[in-house]
């Protein structure tokens, strides 16, 4: 197959960004009074506006027509399938079957996986409510108190995110904290408050083998062992999440307490899956049981609706224009609730990780830019910082703006400003300010600057459900206009490898030399040593 670049519909693209060098966000409104009502949509209780993008009707048209050429449908119906998608590793992606219910698939297969992921969800609810109720308790018979998650990448970042992203749902009595990583700065912060008798730590991890998880788990059950003194103890506070279960208890964790899940489950897709035991535990089953039951809602939407109002479908051609044919290499999201101040920090494993990649389909590099850089910060916190850049910097930085209506916290004056603060900006990057001189250089700002707003009811749940997998979606779409596999993660393994090398020969099992930069480095350490 040729590179995408080849396809007419691309280079029909290229030809019509041509024509729009001088595009006017601000005369684009002007001229077409109906132009937000056109170029906004609405699905799972999120309201989608992308008028402030710099494309016209027709752009959008010319988007789907390339989605369309890359055969776009076929490749939504093989993710919901048994189709090994994730081709490098020969497994299908199976993520959205977490929190499918059974009528929405034919398939026996599926209809199995349904069952046994039923299976687990019902033992995750009755260990969780035992832990809410005091059933189970702590070696020393103390009900537990704080539920400690030891995870990276994905075995963290999504539960960590809703967890706080979900704070007015927090179950009382149980606070959860997430460790993640390496440094045992991030470990010793969270241990230092917390009583060895109350605390209970589930360890995440799909492979059982990820370095900073396994040191932190083992420095977790020193600190337990240090007041509890009975390696008894380690089974009673000890739980685990993985795809090889055996791994688990092999490390210390009673059978009844390790709970398992697909391999066909990505890491960063997992927070569905068993990886949401501590959510189970901190916002309690029945919102946990929410949130995915809004996934499923915004699949089910995915699934049904034609692209042209297909919420992931649109965010995901947006991207594609603004990186491959305006070349505008990155994204900001920019949540305006500070709930979800963890969001852009999600977004970047899910986007990165899944299409942070040159290698097609085809087994070929690709000629043309795959994902942006992600990143973003909360507002209004980040107008502070970074919005700068935005305004002056001579890069143009696409935004997601997020904005809430109802905040749930009663301080009016508080949500009215933030909303404003979040339209504010957005007006503020498209209207410019004395693009005509009339002002010194460093009052000009350019403008037309392209950002497009999430609008939701609340954060609830359900909602926040529908958003994650609107963002896991979009990310699929593009993986398949880019032709590439998004659910691996080959490049991640070259860095763990040469840092076993490098640990091995600072321990003097093994002697190595390295480029100089590397040695001086190492020298460094060892003198301070
Ligand atoms: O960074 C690589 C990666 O494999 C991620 O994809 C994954 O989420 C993370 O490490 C943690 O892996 P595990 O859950 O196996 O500990």
């Amino acid at each position: 197959m040729p590179s995408r670049t080849h396809l007419p519909q691309w280079q029909t693209l290229v030809e019509h960004r041509n024509n729009l060098d001088s595009f006017s966000l601000l005369q684009s409104f002007t001229n077409n009074p109906d132009r937000a009502a056109q170029l906004s949509s609405q699905a799972c209780d999120i309201f989608y506006d992308y008028s402030k993008q710099r494309l016209e009707d027709t752009s959008l048209d010319l988007l789907l027509a390339l989605a369309e050429a890359c055969e776009l449908k076929p490749a939504i119906d093989r993710l919901f399938s048994t189709a090994k998608v994730n081709t490098s590793e020969q497994r299908p992606a199976l993520h959205w079957l977490l929190r499918a219910d059974k009528a929405d698939t034919d398939d026996a297969q599926l209809q199995g996986y349904i069952d046994e992921n039923n299976a687990t969800q019902k033992h995750m609810q009755r260990i969780a409510e035992q832990i809410h109720n005091g059933q189970l308790r702590g070696y020393t018979g103390k009900p537990f108190t704080d539920v400690v998650n030891l995870g990276i990448g994905g075995s963290d970042l999504g539960p960590a995110m809703v967890y706080q992203a979900l704070s007015s749902h927090h179950v009382q009595g149980i606070r959860c904290h997430y460790v993640a990583n390496m440094c045992a700065h991030d470990l010793l912060d969270c241990v230092r408050d917390l009583d060895p008798h109350s605390t209970l730590f589930i360890v995440s991890s799909k492979s059982f083998t990820t370095l900073e998880t396994l040191t932190n788990a083992n420095s977790a059950k020193d600190w337990l062992l240090n007041t509890l003194k009975d390696e008894q103890a380690v089974a009673d506070h000890f739980f685990a999440v993985s795809s090889v279960p055996e791994l688990a208890m092999q490390w210390g964790v009673r059978e009844e307490h390790v709970f398992p899940f697909a391999d066909w489950v990505g890491g960063r897709y997992s927070l569905w899956s068993s990886i949401g035991f501590s959510l189970c535990v901190g916002i309690g089953f029945a919102n946990f049981k929410q949130l995915l039951q809004g996934a499923r809602k915004m699949d089910r939407h995915f699934v049904e609706t034609e692209f042209a109002n297909n919420l992931p479908v649109i965010m995901a051609l947006i991207g594609i224009w603004n990186n491959n044919f305006w070349q505008w290499p990155q994204l900001a999201v920019v949540p305006y609730d500070n709930r979800l101040r963890r969001f852009p920090a999600f977004l970047q494993q899910l986007e990165m990780e899944s299409n942070g990649k040159h290698a097609t389909l085809q087994n070929t590099l690709a000629d043309y830019a795959t994902c942006p850089t992600i990143w973003g910060e909360a507002g209004s916190n980040s107008q502070h910082s970074f919005f700068q850049l935005f305004h002056q910097g001579n890069t143009v930085v696409p935004i997601d703006f997020i904005a809430v209506l109802n905040s749930g916290h009663g301080l009016k004056n508080h949500q009215d400003w933030l909303f404003t603060n979040c339209l504010a900006q957005s007006r503020a990057l498209m209207i410019g300010q004395a693009q005509d001189g009339s002002l010194p250089a460093y009052q000009q700002m350019r403008g037309n600057n392209p950002s497009s707003t999430l609008v939701v009811p609340e954060i609830n749940p359900e909602v926040l459900g529908s958003l994650i997998a609107l963002y896991e979606h979009k990310v699929y779409v593009q993986s398949v206009i880019w032709d590439i596999n998004p659910f691996d993660q080959w490049g991640v393994e070259l860095g763990k490898k040469i840092s076993t090398s490098l640990h091995k020969v600072l321990t003097g099992e093994e002697t190595q030399s390295f480029d100089s930069s590397t040695e001086q480095l190492f020298a460094l350490y060892r003198q301070q040593k």
